[in-house]
């Protein structure tokens, strides 16, 4: 029988990509039998490039200050990736919101990490604003993208602490080393076939998952 191909991702960056570092990973030491077709950026000095480039993984920049509108720069993204024939997109510190010309293209197969227990604190500063607010845990939330801004069905969550002399960026690093772990797990349950997005919620494995996520309990 011929093998079934490898499930081909294409991953979104703006910054220093270490959550895309976990992916080159996680595909290069066997956990995630994928293929990272191309790296897309719309920063051209995004650390990420830079990891991509050393993996010999494809990149493509697209500076969205050359666009005079959300839609044109969504439309020129989707231009970008469609040769790439991804199975997956991967949003991975990707600070750009999308428009329906983006999203509706990729329903079903277009996945975010969001830096907070959503449905709190979309947006940005989430480690400070759990801070501020006296949060006692912080965690992040891998979510399918719909339109709404780091809304979408959750599909997981992990939790961490948050300590008595805590300042943000001691909290984001605990909260990042959670993300390397869930992030490539989520793409390993697509790429088996485990995870699909229907109309009455994430499907894991045949069950639907509780509207916050499945609890992953990292060690
Ligand atoms: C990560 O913490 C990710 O959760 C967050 O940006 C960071 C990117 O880090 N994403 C968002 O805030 C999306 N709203 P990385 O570039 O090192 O992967």
């Amino acid at each position: 029988m011929p093998e079934k191909p490898l499930c081909r991702l294409v991953v979104l960056i703006s910054g220093s990509g270490s959550n895309l570092q976990a992916f080159i990973d996680a595909v290069a030491g066997g956990s995630l039998p994928a293929e990272i077709a191309a790296v897309v950026s719309n920063k051209a000095d995004a650390y990420g490039l830079e990891r991509a480039r050393k993996a010999d993984i494809a990149t493509e920049v697209i500076d969205h200050k050359q666009f005079d509108s959300r839609e044109r720069f969504d439309a020129a993204l989707v231009d970008t990736i469609e040769p790439y024939q991804p199975d997956l997109i991967i949003l991975a510190g990707f600070m750009r919101i999308l428009t329906p010309v983006f999203v509706s293209q990729y329903r079903g197969r277009l996945l975010n990490i969001h830096p907070s227990l959503l449905p709190k604190y979309p947006g940005l500063h989430t480690h400070q604003r759990a801070l501020d607010a006296g949060d006692t845990e912080h965690g992040v939330t891998v979510h399918f993208v719909t339109e709404e801004l780091d809304g979408g069905p959750a599909i997981i969550q992990t939790r961490v602490p948050v300590l008595p002399n805590d300042d943000a960026d001691v909290l984001a690093a605990r909260v990042l080393e959670q993300e390397h772990k869930i992030y490539p797990l989520v793409a390993l349950w697509f790429a088996e076939g485990r995870l699909t997005l229907e109309d009455n919620g994430v499907v894991l494995d045949s069950v639907v998952v509780q509207p916050e996520g499945f609890q992953y309990e990292s060690a």
